[in-house]
């Protein structure tokens, strides 16, 4: 007798792991299965996906451990404290990231066992639907459920061609554990992974190149803030960026990789110790036997969803990076809650508008709703606020000044339309404009609230005052 259940969820990344614990939270019988693709060195499946294993958490470790690394290489000095023998241990600095990815990932097991979500190791995949109910092959089980959310997320994109080795070649798998600091880096694409991964390595010493096909850097992002960053990571950092690019040939040899490519100047040659291909992610629906029971896919190769995440199929969702929209964390799990919510009759729906993102380099990158240049692309009238942290006490304090907060608001009924911040903790502060235009903010409700003093978060309190041309400090 196969087990039975109200909710199956494919896939425990945080999409899929949210998901279940919040279907069980609302008294659904709920199981989450796990494939093998970050399994522990017995050979078992571990929970939290790319996001614990091999993204977010180990990425943002190894920023905090480089970002310390380069202040007291540089920045301890101006506040009178001598570091004059700093050095790097990269095995110590790898084991550390390796250890917080661990705790988290055996957290969410007590978090299935605290919940009562039933773990179930193995691939899953639909099998048919009979008499109203989903039978879902879980290794050689065949469970049945009511409902199935798919949540298997996605894996690195890699370019023809190129051989991804993990030793000389790698993905975001290997960038997360190299074992020395590479003499020479180079970096396929400039987008987040590759602008993450190529700080930590700079910050530590390596010369690093990045080649991206795009001709206009962080093109997603406001304009103002791309062009600033751009000059930030280039020239103050020293990061070597080649936008307009066109790989022609990636030539692993002993112990270097070759890559020709050329530019607006011609063929050119790159030398390297390693390099990171960051192209962009591929959503998981291979072994799931989506054709055969006629989940459909849409033209990028993503489950095609509604708004709500429901699939074609009756009572089959999907959330996360196998769904469209951005590929980030915090919006799979939002919508593994909605889904949950709605399995359970409630009416939940996401703002998908209001979906912040970050880039965790120095100075951080973070933005929420419109960019400038898309307002302007659509015709919506816009008043903006821009202040520099240069103006802000708590900035001048810590010694870090780079950058600005930028309020959008709509010209005639002042409701907020996007906030974008380049600068320190740019991560952190992108969430009370978040807050706002959940609730619909005006950029004056924002500069009617009072902000502690002295605090970055005063910069967007300025910003909304400089909307309405009033800044008091700028
Ligand atoms: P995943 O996390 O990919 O999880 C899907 C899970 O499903 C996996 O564990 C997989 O093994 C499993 N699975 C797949 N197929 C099956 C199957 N058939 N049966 C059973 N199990 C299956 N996002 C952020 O918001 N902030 C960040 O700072 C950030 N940093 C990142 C850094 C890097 C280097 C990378 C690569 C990504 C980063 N991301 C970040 C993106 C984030 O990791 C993803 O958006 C997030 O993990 C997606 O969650 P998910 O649950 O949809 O998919
Ligand atoms: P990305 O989409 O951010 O950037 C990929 C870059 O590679 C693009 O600029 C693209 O133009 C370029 N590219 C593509 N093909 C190329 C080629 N043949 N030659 C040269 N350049 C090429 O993807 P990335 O960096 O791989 O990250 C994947 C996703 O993971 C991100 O989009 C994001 O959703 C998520 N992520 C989020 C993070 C965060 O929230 N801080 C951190 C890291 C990843």
């Amino acid at each position: 007798m196969s087990q039975e259940f109200d909710v199956v969820v494919i896939g425990g990344g945080p999409a899929g792991y949210v998901a279940a614990i919040r279907a069980s939270q609302l008294g659904l019988k709920t199981a989450c299965c796990e494939s093998q693709s970050y399994a522990d060195p017995k050979g078992e499946p571990r929970l939290g996906g790319t996001c614990l294993n091999v993204g977010c958490i180990p990425s943002k470790a190894l920023l905090h451990s480089s970002e310390l690394y380069d202040q007291a290489s540089h920045s301890f000095v101006m506040h009178g404290i001598k570091a004059d023998s700093v050095t790097i241990d990269v095995p110590s600095m790898i084991k550390r990231k390796d250890n917080i990815v661990t705790q988290l990932v055996s957290g969410i097991k007590g978090l299935f066992k605290k919940y009562k979500v039933t773990f179930i190791p193995g691939h899953g995949s639909f099998v048919a639907n009979t008499d109203g109910k989903w039978q879902v092959k879980i290794g050689e089980e065949v469970v049945t459920a009511t409902h199935v959310i798919v949540a298997t997320g996605s894996h690195a994109r890699h370019l023809p061609g190129v051989p991804v080795d993990q030793n000389l070649v790698l993905d975001n798998i290997g960038a997360l554990n190299i074992s020395g600091v590479p003499k020479r880096l180079g970096v396929i694409g400039a987008g987040v992974i590759g602008l993450e991964m190529s700080s930590v390595w700079k910050r530590l010493g390596s010369e690093v190149t990045i080649l991206e096909a795009m001709p206009d850097f962080l093109a997603a992002a406001d304009a103002n803030v791309a062009k600033e960053a751009w000059k930030i990571f280039t020239s103050k950092q020293g990061l070597n960026i080649q936008m307009g690019i066109q790989i022609k040939e990636v030539t692993p040899k002993k112990k270097t990789v070759v890559i020709k490519y050329e530019n607006d100047d011609g063929d050119q040659t790159l030398e390297v110790d390693k390099l990171i291909v960051a192209v962009g992610r591929v959503p998981n629906t291979a072994g799931l036997n989506a054709e055969g029971v006629g989940l459909a896919l849409d033209e990028r190769g993503r489950i095609a969803v509604d708004h709500h995440c429901a699939t074609n199929l009756p009572n089959v969702w999907a959330v996360g990076d196998v769904v469209p929209g951005p590929m980030l964390a915090h919006k799979g799990m939002e919508e593994g809650v909605m889904v949950a919510e709605r399995i359970a009759g409630q009416a939940t729906t996401i703002n998908h508008d209001t979906i912040p993102w970050v880039i965790y380099t120095h100075p951080e990158v973070a933005w929420v709703g419109k960019t400038e240049q898309e307002l302007k692309a659509a015709n919506v009238p816009y008043k903006q606020g821009q202040i520099p942290f240069l103006a802000n006490g708590r900035a001048l304090g810590q010694g870090d000044t780079t950058g600005f907060v930028k309020v959008l608001a709509h010209a005639e009924t002042d409701q907020i339309l996007g906030v974008h911040i380049l600068g320190t903790n740019a991560s952190e502060l992108i969430a009370e404009a978040v807050v706002a235009m959940e609730f619909g903010g005006a950029a004056e409700d924002l500069a009617r609230t009072c902000h502690a003093h002295p605090t970055l978060s005063e910069a967007m309190h300025e910003a909304a005052l400089a909307v309405d041309k009033r800044s008091l400090h700028f």
